[in-house]
């Protein structure tokens, strides 16, 4: 499902990432450029230390790039104050990474809630969305679980509701299956499709796992610094 007559959730303008390594410059992102529709689910394959990472950071607002644009929602960030740009990343952005950085000591339903209430939700709110993204995960019997009483595959399904706590416009996954065996990376990518689906969420989803690529609607790849279609 996609919207291409509409507003891009997520543009990536002329994006260049250089990193200084000793003497020379390495050019990691070189005026990249990326759109991604309402409802996408986007694909990022590449080998190790082409640039997925570097792109995701950018887009997320998590780094500044060296130079280019990241509009997100028609708004251009990297030229808004701090205040505001954090605003829109905590907003719009949810993120899923390789480790799910989890708090320990919480269990799933509060760290799916947390998110929300330091975004200003009341707590019985909080909690009623986390038990509802938490059930469409297939988690339901496991939400007074803290993470050392899940599975990887479970806890990365909470990483995965706690991204969605706050209805962002768009989820950035950093091999968000990464540390996971075959199948249970598959059932933990189809839980992530799914709800993308359900929630009207576009996705750009980093991975080395080709066999993933069939949940995608396209996959693009960094090739000399832009990103092409991925063929
Ligand atoms: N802070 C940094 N300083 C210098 N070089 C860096 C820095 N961060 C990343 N790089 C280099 O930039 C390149 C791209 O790194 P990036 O992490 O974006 O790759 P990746 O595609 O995510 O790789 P992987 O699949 O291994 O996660 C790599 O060659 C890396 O060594
Ligand atoms: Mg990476």
């Amino acid at each position: 499902m996609n919207n291409r007559s509409a507003t891009p959730v997520l543009s990536v303008r002329n994006l260049t990432r250089q990193y200084q390594s000793g003497e020379s410059v390495l050019n990691v992102l070189l005026s990249a450029n990326l759109d991604i529709y309402p409802g996408e689910v986007v694909g990022l394959i590449g080998p190790s230390g082409s640039g997925k990472s570097s792109l995701l950071h950018a887009a997320g607002l998590l780094e500044t790039p060296t130079a280019g644009e990241v509009w997100i929602k028609g708004q251009e960030c990297l030229r808004l104050k701090d205040d505001a740009r954090t605003r829109i990343r905590r907003e719009e952005v949810g993120f899923v990474y390789q480790f799910h950085h989890l708090l320990r000591e919480f269990n799933a339903i509060d760290n799916v809630a947390l998110p929300q209430m330091a975004a200003g939700v009341p707590q019985t709110l909080a909690r009623k969305e986390a038990a509802r993204l938490l059930t469409v995960m297939g988690l339901a019997e496991r939400m007074e679980h803290q993470p050392g009483q899940m599975s990887g595959g479970e806890q990365q399904r909470v990483a995965i509701a706690r991204a969605m706590s706050n209805k962002p416009s768009i989820i950035l996954a950093d091999e968000p299956t990464g540390n996971l065996d075959p199948t249970t990376s598959g059932n933990v990518f189809q839980s992530l499709f799914d709800l993308t689906r359900t929630e009207g969420v576009s996705a750009l989803v980093a991975t080395h796992n080709m066999t993933l690529t069939d949940y995608m609607d396209r996959v693009v790849t960094v090739r000399d610094g832009a990103i092409v279609p991925y063929s």
